[in-house]
């Protein structure tokens, strides 16, 4: 994944400044959130381009209902506020008729997808990066394809408007 270092530093100035209005403090359930679907944690490297092992928890959504080995795997991407329920995305509606795989991801440093490092100080958001951002997304996917049977050759859809519809550019490239 390539990023310019020049839209890297840029982005990563917006994101901290997002971050730092977030109002949400978790943890959450899929009642307070207002999704019929569960909410899971993925082990996410807190920095993937460092040899450094820590690691946070990043929510996330997988509904396997409409699934049939093949389809497609449609990525509801959050953006800056906590996930967004799966049903809520349009990807949702055309699940069914493209048999496909939804999943959704929180955007690290919001929601409950918060670092345990994090106490507020300008250096505990060093590891809110765009690439960081986008290794998330691409570890998630990396993780679901493995973790369901007949989604390892899956064309990925993702979908997110704004800020998010920028990270769904950049995810996948080529
Ligand atoms: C996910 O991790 C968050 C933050 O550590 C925690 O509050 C929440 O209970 C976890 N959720 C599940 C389903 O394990
Ligand atoms: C991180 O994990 C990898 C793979 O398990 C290991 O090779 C490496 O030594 C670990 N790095 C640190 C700093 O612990
Ligand atoms: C806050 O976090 C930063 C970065 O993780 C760390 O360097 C610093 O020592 C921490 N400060 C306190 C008061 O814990
Ligand atoms: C697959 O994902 C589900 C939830 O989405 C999780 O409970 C399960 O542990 C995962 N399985 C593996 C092998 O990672």
């Amino acid at each position: 994944m390539r990023v310019s270092s020049v839209l890297y530093s840029l982005v990563g100035l917006c994101l901290v400044t997002l971050a730092a209005s977030q109002s949400s403090s978790g943890p959450y359930d899929s009642a307070l959130i207002g999704s019929r679907h569960p909410f899971y944690n993925l082990t996410q490297k807190l920095d993937h381009s460092s040899g450094d092992n820590t690691t946070f928890k990043q929510r996330y959504q997988m509904v396997t209902d409409y699934f049939q080995p093949g389809g497609p795997i449609l990525f509801a991407q959050s953006a800056e506020q906590d996930i967004v329920p799966v049903e809520s995305s349009d990807l949702f509606d055309m699940a069914k008729e493209l048999r496909g795989l939804v999943i959704g991801l929180e955007h690290r440093f919001f929601g409950t997808s918060l670092p345990q490092s994090y106490n507020g100080s300008a250096s505990s958001f060093a590891p809110l990066t765009l690439g960081n951002v986008l290794e998330d997304a691409a570890a998630f996917v990396d993780f679901v394809k493995k973790n369901v049977t007949g989604a390892a050759n899956s064309e990925v859809i993702v979908q997110v408007g704004s800020y998010g519809g920028n990270l769904a550019l950049l995810a996948f490239p080529v």
